[in-house]
């Protein structure tokens, strides 16, 4: 693919989750109602259980500096605020996500220690390095994983929590239609010798995989 093409879609991925903002938000909404709520609790149960691998891998955020990258709705950075994180900065290049996580940060009181930045992460200029920073539900729309691991890598001293879907037999081809008919765009998968090989690639001095065992994937957590 060309830097060109890459680029076309990361755009793509953008406009697509600025309209799909207020339906992302839905899925942490336990006051959800009817069908979207079934859906969510039977279909999306690997978004809370990664969720829950990230909050046991950060374990005590007290002081800690943390970067989530892709933040979406905001849920991780104001639960990791509520847990006494020292700073915590949410990154996305959708405003729709944003606005979300605006909000749920004022609402909650966390504005002295959530703060937001809206960029495309490959973009991203910052001076500072984080104990730890989290990409989950963010390498599902990536062209080029290399370079965005490589990123996380560089901003991070402690470590480096993301998330990887793999392929399925029956979910995988069901998303992949899904997104087709409602023009969502591409959704990339991984085994876990292709995170293994990028994992390596960019030259991690330790990592583990997690699996998320209610869908396919894993959470790679990684040491730079
Ligand atoms: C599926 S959502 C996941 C949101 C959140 N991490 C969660 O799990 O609740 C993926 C988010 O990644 C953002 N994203 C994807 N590629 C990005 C990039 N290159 N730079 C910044 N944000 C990006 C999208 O805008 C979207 O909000």
């Amino acid at each position: 693919m060309t830097t060109n093409e890459m680029e076309k879609e990361l755009e793509f991925v953008n406009r697509r989750f600025d309209r799909d903002a207020g339906v992302f938000e839905a899925i942490y909404n336990d006051e959800e109602k009817g069908f979207t709520r079934w859906f969510n609790k039977n279909f999306r149960k690997p978004i809370y259980e990664r969720f829950d691998i990230a909050m046991n891998t950060v374990g005590d955020a007290r002081g800690k500096s943390i970067i989530d990258v892709g933040c979406g709705t905001g849920v991780y950075i104001t639960n990791l605020g509520q847990k006494g994180a020292k700073s915590v900065l949410g990154v996305d290049f959708s405003e729709g996500m944003l606005r979300i996580a605006g909000e749920r940060i004022k609402k909650l009181n966390l504005e002295k220690t959530c703060s937001l930045r809206r960029a495309n992460f490959l973009e991203l200029e910052t001076p500072e390095k984080f104990d730890y920073s989290i990409a989950m539900g963010v390498f599902d729309y990536l062209p080029d994983p290399v370079t965005f691991l490589n990123k996380l890598k560089s901003v991070t001293t402690g470590k480096v929590i993301a998330s990887f879907p793999s392929h399925s037999l029956i979910r995988g081809p069901l998303r992949k239609l899904r997104y087709i008919l409602t023009s969502r765009g591409n959704v990339y998968y991984y085994s876990k010798a292709d995170i293994e090989k990028l994992a390596k690639m960019v030259g991690f001095s330790h990592f583990e995989l997690v699996p998320v065992k209610t869908g396919s994937g894993f959470v790679l957590v990684a040491t730079p």
